[in-house]
């Protein structure tokens, strides 16, 4: 028990500073706080410590995306970076606007709501005669005899502080998700009995938790306590002794760095930094963010594994390793249960089967499989088929052949059965099971449901390996030359990037060593030449850093701006920004590397996709267009929607680049727009032309482009230098009213088999291309009718003056 002199006695007050630095270490010298004191939600100044760097006060209560702001709740955070990072809160109790915290003359805290209603009350026991908001961001209670009575650092919520001790006993509680910090899925636990253990938690018996990490230090009489030392090392402490060491890292100088640990919502416990600088003093005005030094456990989807629960992810879904983070990804034929928390797992987007008749899943003819390589849900198998004849096929007729099979686990000679709810998906390079899902075959008229065709991938392949050296060898130029491509690509997930895990703020001399002196180029775009590099970090991943030409030199607040709006979004059809480089002249943004290209170069090239792979990508275009103009939290007019700015990672999932440069963008823009003439560079709006007004309504315009491009595989800005002379727009206007749509799509036998679904996606695209904005639907409303949800209406001509 940590114990207080503040005595006049310069010898106590000598031995009471070495003794219990904790607490007034950094000079503290006084109990700042006295009774009487109080504060409201509508006061600008929290209670802060001497140093300024932590404060205890109200936060305003994230309600979703409304963002309105009269709920609050009562907390600790850093208060000297942007980021405003919490590190303790009550947020079960949260007050509406007018609430008041005081220091009452009886020795209490209390949280009085708005109605005067004692919400919360510490010290439970004892008085206080002061009270005050340590440097160490521990705030406490001292009472007549100089004792601390209370102190946040015991009552931890999910994160840890340098200097702060758990005792055994002391649970630390996961937030729901990134924003919502009602307690979560997950606790870490210093036990009674010594052992320092992760639980995943099921509600709402605690006891039935699933343990997925522990450091293994059970004895027989321990005394253990979790130290997390200035230098920034946490480890365990039996007694005075060092049992066992958390982390290794090195996390910084504490003179140069923040330090924390906090238990993340995925479950991961990570130990992170932040650079300490003064930003608003520092001339170069860099913002930085908490980097994750070290995750434990390393592999959460691995880690997780339990009879009861769904594992790391929700039921239904699969988790696969990225960086530390978990990722949950749905099966093809399941979406998310609630897009907002990938924990919560993936429904099947067709009916449960219910063995009943009427029933898909008593038809053979209806039932089809999707393969999901090096994927298994293991545990809770209700039927094992093995012999050496079992092969995949044969597993799949187990399944086709059970109506409750849900899907089958297949490992040479061993084919599992699985029934609903799927639990603990997992996917990683390596593992030699193959998951079969049982699935409905399709015939919707939603266009993003149906399939896409795996073949595709094995097309290019076996182009790239069966044809001749070289047609191999223009294939790989055309490869090389395209735009960045690459890597294991993440296929999912936005919900888990968070914010706070933030942009990484590289050096150029970082930069230039990752990509070896910026030798290997990867595109050049208006704003930049991209390159290929390699993360300096553990673990290694390949990176496309884009180096902007030289900008003004005063633009920094404008970069600053928009980096920041760049970080803030994540969707599975964005490119994901990781960092980026602000260093007088030298700018450069860091993104993840996408495998497969630009959709230039898939569309225009040698090999055609498949007719579904491009519907395909025409919904995930549309899905990343509709949250940077309705879904993220400043709206983003893209400005330059074209297959070039279209990339697409390993699984052909399409993601759009270079979006959020508008500013630098507007400007070239109109340039570029009002030197060219209409139908040659195809995807600008009419409305650049003029000078009216820039709106969300350009992007769809050059959508609507993309999509007739997409349909026939044919270049906009090409096809207006062919032979037809005439715009790619009107032409397809012509064919759709004249009815000859199969024009459209000539040689391409796939899409002549579905012309329903070439005719909705032509009205769509003629939706977004009429001259007038207004007329042009929102990306909602568009997104509703590639779904199938919303009837697409018989599109207008989109000029009243191109001609027919
Ligand atoms: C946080 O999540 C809980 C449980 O899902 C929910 O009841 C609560 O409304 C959420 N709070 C906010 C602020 O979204
Ligand atoms: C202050 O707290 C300590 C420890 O809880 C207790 O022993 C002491 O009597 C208290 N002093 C007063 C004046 O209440
Ligand atoms: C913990 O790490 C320190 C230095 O990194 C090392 O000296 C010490 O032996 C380690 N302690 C244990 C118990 O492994
Ligand atoms: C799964 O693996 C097999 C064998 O390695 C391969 O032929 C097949 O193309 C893979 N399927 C997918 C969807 O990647
Ligand atoms: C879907 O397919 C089934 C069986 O092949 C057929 O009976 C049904 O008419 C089809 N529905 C549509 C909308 O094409």
């Amino acid at each position: 028990m940590a114990f207080l002199s503040l005595q006049f006695n310069s010898f106590l007050i000598i031995s009471a500073i070495l003794l219990f630095s904790a607490f007034f270490a950094a000079g503290q010298s006084e109990c700042a706080l006295k009774l009487g004191f109080s504060l409201t939600t509508e006061d600008t100044s929290p209670w802060s410590s001497p140093s300024g760097e932590f404060a205890f006060g109200f936060r305003p209560l994230q309600r979703s995306s409304s963002g309105s702001k009269d709920h609050f709740f009562l907390a600790i955070w850093f208060n000297k970076i942007p980021e405003k990072t919490i590190v303790w809160s009550k947020n079960e109790f949260s007050v509406s606007r007018g609430s008041k915290l005081e220091l009452t003359n009886k020795g209490k805290l209390i949280l009085h709501g708005s109605q005067g209603i004692e919400i919360w009350t510490a010290p439970s026991n004892g008085r206080s005669t002061c009270a005050a908001m340590l440097n160490s961001g521990n705030f406490v209670l001292i009472n007549g005899s100089s004792n601390s009575i209370w102190e946040s650092f015991k009552e931890p919520t999910d994160t840890i502080l340098p200097d702060q001790i758990i005792s055994m006993g002391t649970n630390l509680y996961a937030r729901q998700s990134e924003t919502n910090y009602t307690e979560g899925k997950f606790k870490l636990s210093m036990q009674s009995d010594g052992n320092l253990v992760l639980y995943r938690i099921f509600w709402p018996t605690e006891d039935s938790s699933d343990a997925y990490w522990a450091s293994n230090t059970v004895l027989s009489n321990p005394d253990v306590q979790l130290i997390f030392d200035t230098a920034g090392y946490l480890y365990l402490k039996d007694g005075k002794e060092n049992i066992q060491n958390i982390t290794e890292k090195d996390m910084g100088s504490p003179q140069e760095f923040y330090h924390m640990a906090r238990i993340d919502s995925d479950g991961v416990f990570r130990a992170y930094n932040h650079p300490r600088k003064n930003h608003a003093a520092d001339a170069k005005g860099c913002t930085s963010a908490w980097s994750a030094i070290q995750s434990i456990p390393e592999d959460l989807c691995q880690a997780i594994i339990g009879y009861l629960g769904s594992g790391a992810c929700g039921y239904n879904s699969y988790c696969v390793n990225s960086n530390g983070k978990p990722q949950c990804l749905c099966p093809e034929g399941y979406s998310p249960v609630d897009s907002l928390n990938v924990l919560k797992g993936c429904k099947p987007n067709f009916q449960l089967p219910s063995c009943q008749q009427n029933g898909w899943e008593l038809n053979m003819e209806f039932i089809e499989f999707k393969e999901l390589n090096e994927t298994d849900w293991p545990l809770n198998d209700y039927d094992l088929r093995t012999g050496s004849r079992v092969d995949k096929d044969t597993c799949k007729e187990f399944c086709r052949q059970d109506c409750f099979c849900a899907a089958v686990i297949y490992d040479k000679n061993y084919c599992w059965k699985k029934k609903f709810p799927l639990s603990n998906g997992r996917q990683y390079a390596g593992l030699t099971r193959t998951a079969l899902i049982k699935v409905p075959k399709s015939n919707t008229t939603d266009l993003c449901l149906k399939r896409k065709d795996q073949s595709t991938l094995v097309l290019v392949g076996s182009l790239l390996l069966g044809s001749s050296v070289f047609l191999n060898f223009l294939l790989l130029l055309t490869i090389l030359i395209g735009f960045f491509f690459i890597y294991h690509k993440k296929m999912l997930n936005v919900q888990f990037d968070s914010t706070t895990f933030g942009l990484r703020r590289y050096t150029y001399k970082e930069l230039e060593e990752a990509t070896g002196g910026f030798k290997q180029q990867l595109g050049r775009g208006a704003f930049g030449t991209v390159y290929k590099g390699v993360t300096p970090s553990i673990p290694k991943r390949y990176i496309a850093v884009k180096m902007l030409n030289k900008v003004e030199p005063d633009g920094e607040k404008e970069f600053k701006t928009e980096v920041n709006a760049i970080g803030q979004t994540h969707h599975k059809n964005l490119v994901t920004l990781l960092g980026y480089c602000d260093e007088g002249e030298n700018r450069l943004l860091v993104y993840e590397y996408m495998s497969n290209g630009s959709l230039a170069t898939l569309l225009f090239g040698v090999s055609r996709p498949h007719w579904n792979q491009r519907m395909q990508i025409v919904c995930g275009i549309a899905r990343g267009l509709m949250y940077l103009h309705e879904e993220c939290s400043t709206q983003i007019i893209h400005c330059d929607v074209k297959p070039e700015n279209i990339l697409l990672d390993e699984f052909l999932m399409p993601k759009i680049s270079d979006f959020g440069l508008a500013k630098l963008l507007l400007a070239e823009q109109s340039r570029a727009a009002r030197t060219n003439i209409r139908g040659t560079v195809g995807y600008f709006a009419p409305e650049w032309f003029r000078k009216a007004s820039i709106t969300v309504k350009v992007d769809i315009y050059s959508l609507g482009v993309m999509v007739l491009e997409i349909i026939c595989c044919k270049s906009s800005v090409v096809f207006a230098m062919g032979e037809e002379e005439e715009a790619l727009v009107d032409w397809a206007y012509d064919c759709y009213s004249k009815k000859k749509l199969n024009k459209m799509v000539e040689d391409d036998e796939e899409a002549r088999n579905d012309m329903k679904s070439v005719e909705r996606l032509v009205m769509v695209a003629i939706w977004c291309i009429q001259e007038d904005p207004s007329i042009r639907p929102s990306m909602r409303r568009i997104t509703q009718m590639l779904e199938g949800v919303a009837e697409v209406p018989i599109p207008p001509r989109p000029s009243a003056f191109s001609s027919s």
